[in-house]
């Protein structure tokens, strides 16, 4: 990890009501004095509710997904703004559900991180390859392709974490080797670095997809791997609790 300070933080996705934010209560609760930046990501509904549950402690709580802009006629969606003013500290942007399901382009996924800014938001953009390029070899393309396309000019370690996720292995309990875990992300590393210089050292990179307490073990001390970026693990604390234990 280089120095870097880890962040392992979980995205609920479309998972939780309120009984949930019994996880969040235990989750804090057993954290402790964490040495790792530790951050979940609730459903919309239960921000302000998680941040009132968490006040006093180092758990961040952030949102999903933003839209680009501050306010306007855009029924169902929630403006950066939103989630800091309900008490948010990150938002994920990119997500390969985001870009899978409604179609985000790395140009709409930039206008969000440059908008998760805008509102002083920790932005956790998340790029990475679908099974079908994976198995063309077309990995590291695809990484240059979405970090030129979808990181904004500007970033630095404490506005931007990038989150490495094949989308092959997010909540199929599949992962790519370790070798291959460390050799993307040093391909990433390389490419912040060439970008942002002495910034682009220092900013985070985490590994995303069908990370569990059995693995965490074995993928967060990877050189280049800051952290993890968790779905289904996140859901209950003591999964979650054993993964940050890792890191
Ligand atoms: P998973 O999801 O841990 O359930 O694979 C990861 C993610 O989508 O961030």
């Amino acid at each position: 990890m280089s120095g870097r300070r880890p962040l392992v933080a979980g995205n609920w996705k479309m998972n939780g009501t309120r009984e949930n934010l019994a996880e969040i209560e235990a989750l804090k609760a057993g954290l402790g004095d964490s040495s790792c930046d530790v951050a979940i990501c609730p459903p919309a509904t239960l921000i302000t509710e998680a941040v009132a549950r968490t006040g006093g402690s180092q758990l961040m709580i952030g949102g999903q997904d933003c839209h680009a802009e501050a306010n306007g006629a855009h029924t169902g969606d929630l403006a950066a703004e939103m989630i800091a003013d309900a008490g948010g500290a990150l938002v994920i942007v990119g997500h390969s559900e985001r870009r899978a399901d409604h179609g985000e382009s790395d140009a709409l996924v930039r206008a969000k991180a440059e908008a998760g800014w805008r509102a002083g938001l920790l932005v956790i953009l998340c790029i990475g390859e679908t099974e079908a390029e994976y198995r063309a070899g077309e990995t590291l393309a695809v990484i240059d392709r979405q970090l030129a396309g979808s990181v904004p000019n500007g970033a630095t370690p404490g506005n931007l974490v990038i989150a490495y996720e094949p989308v092959w292995a997010i909540g199929t309990g599949l992962t790519p080797s370790n070798d291959d875990i460390q050799a993307s992300h040093a391909h990433i590393r390389q490419r912040l670095v060439a970008r942002f210089g002495q910034g682009g050292v220092a900013i985070r990179v985490l590994y995303g997809g069908s990370v569990k307490p059995a693995n965490a073990g074995e993928i967060l001390p990877l050189p280049d791997v800051d952290g993890a970026l968790v779905g289904g693990a996140s859901l209950k604390a003591a999964d979650f609790l054993a993964i940050v234990a890792a890191a």
